[in-house]
C-alpha cells in the first residue's frame, strides 16, 4: 500500500518512514524541506536498501498536491508535514494557521476528490495545556492552547473529525504525541535542529558535545519531585511504530465515519533532572548544566495514560529512557563529526 508521508523528511517523519517501510507498506516522502535536509533520503536509503520516493512540495499548494496524487496512487496520507516552533508561533500566529491549516485542507479535500481513505494526523499532547488530573485519558477536556502552534493542533483536530463525519469516504485517525526523544539506533536518521534547539534532548547533546556552554535547567520550584517539570519522554522509534498501527486500524476498519484519537505516550513521567541523571547513567558521562529561571508557558507536568492505545491500536512502547538517551547521544557525536 502506497502511503504519503509529508514531512517525512524530517524528525519523527523520517523514523516512520523506515517502519512502514520495513512493515512493507510503501511510503513516498512529501516534503518541502523547510526544516529538514534531504540528507535524510542518504540516511533512509543506508537503513532500509531502498531509494524512498521523494517530492519536493508544499502541502499547502493545491495544484501541485493535485497533480501529485494524479501520478502516484495513493493508498493513504500520513501528515507531519507542520511549524512546530512554539514560541515562534506566539510572534507569528499567521504564519503557522495559514500553513498548518491550509496543508491540513488541501490534503482533506485533494484526498476526497482522488477517493483516498486513510489519514493518520501528527497531533500533540499540547491539546490538554496542564491537565488537572494525571495521566491524561484520551478523555481529559482539551483546553484552550497557549500557543498559536498549540491551538493549530486543537484546530486541526477538529477539522479532520468535521470532515470525517461529512464525507464518510475518509477514516481518520489523530496520534497525540507526548515527548519525543532519541534517534534511530543506526544513528543514521534522527534530530536536526536548525539554529539553537528549543527542545531539550536536541539541546542536552548539544552541551554534552560541546557545542554549547552548558544546559540551563527552566525552573527548579514547580510542584515535582524534584521542582523540575515533568514529561512523558517516548522513544521516536516506538512513536514511529504507532503510526504503522494506526494505518492497520484504518485498513481494517469497515465502519465509514470512523474517527478517533490516541494518546502516543509511554504511561510514565520523568522530571528534566531524572532525564539528565539517566542520560548521564547511560552514556557514562558528566553533562555541564545549572538552573535557571522558568521558561514561559511550560507545562508544570504531563505524561499519559497509554491504555487505549495499547489495546485499540495494540500497539505498545518497546524502549526505555535509558535507550533512548543512548540513541540520542550516538547520534550527537554522529553528526558532530561531520
Ligand atoms: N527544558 C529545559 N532546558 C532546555 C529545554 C527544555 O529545562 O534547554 C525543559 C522545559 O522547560 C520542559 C522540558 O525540558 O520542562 C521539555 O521541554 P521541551 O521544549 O523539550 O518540550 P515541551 O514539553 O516544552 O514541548 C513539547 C513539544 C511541543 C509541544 C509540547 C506540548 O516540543 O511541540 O511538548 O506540551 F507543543
Amino acid at each position: 500500500m502506497k502511503i504519503a508521508v509529508t514531512g517525512g523528511t524530517g524528525y519523527i517523519g523520517s523514523h516512520t518512514v523506515v517502519e512502514l517501510q520495513s512493515a512493507g507498506f510503501e511510503p513516498v516522502i512529501v516534503d518541502n524541506l523547510y526544516n529538514s535536509n534531504q540528507e535524510v533520503l542518504q540516511g533512509l536509503y543506508n537503513i532500509t536498501g531502498r531509494d524512498i520516493p521523494f517530492y519536493n512540495i508544499d502541502c499547502t499548494q493545491e495544484q501541485a498536491v493535485r497533480e501529485l496524487f494524479e501520478k502516484e496512487k495513493f493508498d493513504g496520507v500520513i501528515h507531519f508535514a507542520a511549524y512546530k516552533a512554539v514560541g515562534e508561533s506566539v510572534a507569528e500566529p499567521l504564519k503557522y494557521y495559514e500553513n498548518n491549516l491550509g496543508s491540513l485542507i488541501v490534503l482533506l479535500k485533494v484526498m476526497q476528490e482522488f477517493g483516498v481513505s486513510n489519514f493518520v494526523f501528527s497531533s500533540s499532547c499540547t491539546v490538554y495545556g496542564q491537565p488537572d488530573t494525571l495521566p491524561v485519558t484520551e478523555d481529559t477536556p482539551r483546553l484552550p492552547a497557549t500557543s498559536p502552534y498549540g491551538n493549530t493542533k486543537a484546530i486541526s483536530e477538529d477539522i479532520i473529525r468535521d470532515f470525517v463525519f461529512s464525507k464518510p469516504a475518509i477514516k481518520a485517525i489523530s496520534l497525540r504525541y507526548f515527548n519525543p526523544v532519541g534517534a534511530h539506533p543506526s544513528a543514521e536518521i534522527g534530530e536536526l535542529p536548525l539554529g539553537v534547539p528549543n527542545n531539550l534532548v536536541p539541546y542536552l547533546t548539544q552541551a554534552a558535545a560541546g557545542l554549547r556552554d552548558t544546559l540551563v535547567v527552566f525552573g527548579d520550584d514547580y510542584d515535582t519531585a524534584d521542582g523540575t517539570c515533568v514529561r512523558d519522554f517516548i522513544h521516536v522509534v516506538d512513536l514511529a511504530k504507532a503510526h504503522v498501527k494506526a494505518l492497520e486500524l484504518l485498513n481494517g476498519q469497515s465502519e465509514p465515519n470512523y474517527y478517533d484519537v490516541f494518546n502516543v505516550g509511554t504511561g510514565q513521567g520523568n522530571t528534566v533532572l531524572e532525564l539528565i541523571k539517566t542520560f548521564e547513567e547511560a552514556n557514562n558521562l558528566k553533562l555541564n548544566y545549572h538552573i535557571g529561571p522558568r521558561r514561559p508557558g511550560d507545562v508544570e507536568k504531563i505524561w499519559a495514560q497509554s491504555d487505549k492505545a495499547n489495546t485499540v491500536l495494540k500497539w505498545k512502547t518497546e524502549k526505555t529512557l535509558a535507550d533512548s538517551l543512548r540513541d540520542a547521544w550516538r547520534w550527537q557525536q554522529k553528526i558532530t563529526k561531520k
